[in-house]
């Protein structure tokens, strides 16, 4: 199974998505609904994108006591989404109980847990009292969401390798922190790989989005991406 591209619709008004989404459309099936857009439009909008055949990733990191978050799971499991982001470091009784919530309400719901987030770094952890290396504390976490019940995590594409060692071979793996090879550095994004890097590293999907967004030709970009996972 080729590694998938994920659209990060990292836009600020639907005004500004709905044009990228009638040009991307047939070529990319998934798309990311990030904080920005969910905290604008809500699930209206969830609905709205997925009735226009898109597969639905809804990236709301959700870090809250166990009873809190089964709830969040229980009403978001009632959207057509087919991903859903959570804090592993809510700890085991939290994914344990989001685990149980997603299975009642929707079976079909991968939730992705977010171990170490990339904008922390290991002084960014001592910080918040985490005596350990980031990267350390990435395969502690990883290894504690898979005992947890959980099929998925989010990653950098560089801890990627790290956590093929440590988990089950199954466990999906999810890689923002993609750059083309023809754009070295120039944003936020520092420790990057290319889609083809990061698709042989063990990457099952990788999320892409000013690479696209900001493409003059987003739904060429979005192809030559796709064209590159399939050779990788
Ligand atoms: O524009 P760019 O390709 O950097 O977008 C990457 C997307 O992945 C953004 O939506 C960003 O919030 C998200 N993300 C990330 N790094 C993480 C987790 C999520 O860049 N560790």
């Amino acid at each position: 199974m080729p590694c998938e591209l994920i659209l990060a619709l990292d836009v600020p008004t639907k005004e500004e998505a709905a044009p990228l989404l009638r040009q991307i459309h047939g070529q990319v099936r998934w798309v990311k609904i990030g904080l920005q857009m969910f905290t604008a439009y809500g699930p209206t909008y969830v609905r709205e994108v997925a009735e226009q055949g898109f597969a639905i990733f809804l990236d709301l990191k959700l870090h809250d006591i166990p009873h809190t978050v089964t709830k969040a799971v229980e009403s978001l499991g009632a959207l057509p989404i087919h991903m859903l982001t959570l804090h592993t470091a809510g700890g085991g009784e939290m994914m344990r109980a989001a685990r149980a919530a997603q299975e009642k309400t929707n079976p079909q719901l991968l939730l992705l847990g977010v171990t170490v987030l990339t904008s922390m770094d290991d002084e960014g952890l001592h910080e918040i009292g985490v005596p350990s290396a980031a990267t350390h504390q990435v395969a502690r976490l990883g290894r504690l969401a898979v005992a947890s019940g959980l099929r998925g995590l989010v990653c950098s594409p560089l801890e990627v390798p790290l956590l093929r060692q440590a988990l089950p071979a199954d466990v999906q793996l999810v890689t923002p922190g993609i750059r083309l090879a023809s754009e070295a550095g120039g944003d936020d994004q520092k420790r990057t790989l290319t889609p083809a890097e990061a698709a042989r590293a063990g990457s099952t999907h990788i999320v892409v989005g000013r690479p696209i967004l900001r493409a003059p030709d987003p739904a060429a970009a979005a192809a030559r991406i796709i064209a590159e996972l399939a050779r990788a």
